[in-house]
């Protein structure tokens, strides 16, 4: 008994071993919809300054968990350290999103640093550590950073646009110069993943959030290869390191994404048919998602249902409940604990 009591039902399904009951987390748990994110929030003059205080973010980390009960804590940080640690300029105006300098063209690119600044990110390193001892047992623990691909649109367009125009002509124009861009990021980021689980991460999270703005040859080069890569840089220094994979939009790739990408799940977001996924990711697969964030945000009826579906359509598989992307900041907290009743079984 007492080792059925240490045992991470999240990790467990990320070793192929589905759940009788999911676990169950929320891509950007710890955020503003919390009241105690925003109080720790105003005290700080930036976002910035908040991944970069370990105190800070390792509260920030555990407050979710303390609060509902998790089965999986992210590690509160932002994709954009990477590019930060890169030698590039990136702040957060309130209401704003992230501003960076952009990098254009090949010279840009550049222009970068060629390693990891590590120094920069040993904060993050720091807040894992702070994090892992406070830790329910049974809660696993996430890292993450974005696919090459994700971080690269941002890098381009030195903030955060509607189709990811600026990366996708930069690549068009100059795949060379770009593949270069792509690589230094992939590069960095293993560096980044390893550096996560050495500190005491379970598990890593790659957030593909634009991957579905890629044509399907684009989609192989820029997104899955990349990934790929990242992967396999990650396993050579920790060779049984856990991934999952978010390649968010990207509908029906994801059956090649599945095919050629060795995670140990796949995100889904809440577009996806899972019809589709049924029939197309082999069952041994593990998934994660799908639920519209939306209907978390309405609540009621819609949630249910919403709910409901969700479980039926993965009950018989390797599965993690999650959202189908962030959860919004104006969803109403009763909806988050209604939720999780009935993903625990209760039918309230
Ligand atoms: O709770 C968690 O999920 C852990 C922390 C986390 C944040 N960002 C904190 C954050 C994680 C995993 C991310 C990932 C991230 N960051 C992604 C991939 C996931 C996705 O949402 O598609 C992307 C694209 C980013 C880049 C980013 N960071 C943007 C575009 C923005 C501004 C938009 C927004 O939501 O405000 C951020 C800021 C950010 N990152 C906030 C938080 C809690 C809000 C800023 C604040 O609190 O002042």
């Amino acid at each position: 008994m007492e080792s059925h009591e240490r045992t991470k039902p999240l990790l467990e399904v990320l070793n192929g071993n589905r759940q009788a009951t999911p676990p169950v987390w929320l891509m950007r748990q710890a955020g503003r919809y919390l009241p105690e994110y925003r109080a720790i929030r105003q005290g700080v003059a930036g976002f910035l300054d908040l991944c970069f205080t370990p105190e800070l973010a390792a509260e920030v980390t555990l407050q979710p968990i303390r609060r509902f009960g998790f089965d999986g804590a992210i590690l509160f940080s932002d994709i954009l350290l990477v590019p930060h640690a890169l030698g590039q300029r990136v702040t957060f105006d309130v209401g704003e999103g992230p501003r960076l300098d952009p990098v254009a063209d090949a010279a840009a690119v550049g222009g970068l640093r060629s390693d990891l600044g590590i120094d920069r990110l040993a904060p993050v390193y720091e807040t894992i550590r702070l994090v892992k001892p406070k830790l329910p047992e049974q809660v696993t623990f996430l890292g993450f950073c974005g696919a090459p691909w994700t971080v690269a649109t941002y890098m381009v367009a030195g903030r955060g646009t509607d189709d990811q125009g600026p990366a996708r002509r930069f690549a068009y124009r100059d795949p060379d110069g770009f593949a270069e861009l792509i690589d230094l990021v992939t590069a960095a980021s293993a560096e980044y993943l390893a550096g996560q689980l050495n500190a005491g991460v379970d598990a890593v999270q790659i957030f593909d959030s634009w991957s579905g703005v890629l044509p399907p040859d684009e989609f192989r080069r820029w997104c899955i290869e990349p990934v790929g890569r990242l992967i396999a840089a990650v396993r050579a220094r920790i060779p049984d390191a856990k991934i999952i994979g978010f390649p968010r939009g990207a509908g029906v790739l994801l059956a090649g994404y599945a095919e050629s990408v060795p995670v140990d799940a796949i995100g889904l977001d809440w577009t996806v048919d899972r019809r589709f996924v049924r029939e197309h990711v082999p069952p041994t697969v593990a998934v994660q998602g799908n639920l519209d964030p939306l209907a978390l945000l309405v609540g009621g009826a819609a949630l249910d249902r919403s709910v409901d579906q969700v479980l039926a359509s993965f009950a018989d598989r390797p599965f993690i409940f999650n959202l189908g992307h962030g959860i919004h900041p104006e969803t109403p907290i009763e909806h988050v604990e209604r939720m999780l009743r009935r993903v625990r079984g209760a039918k309230n």
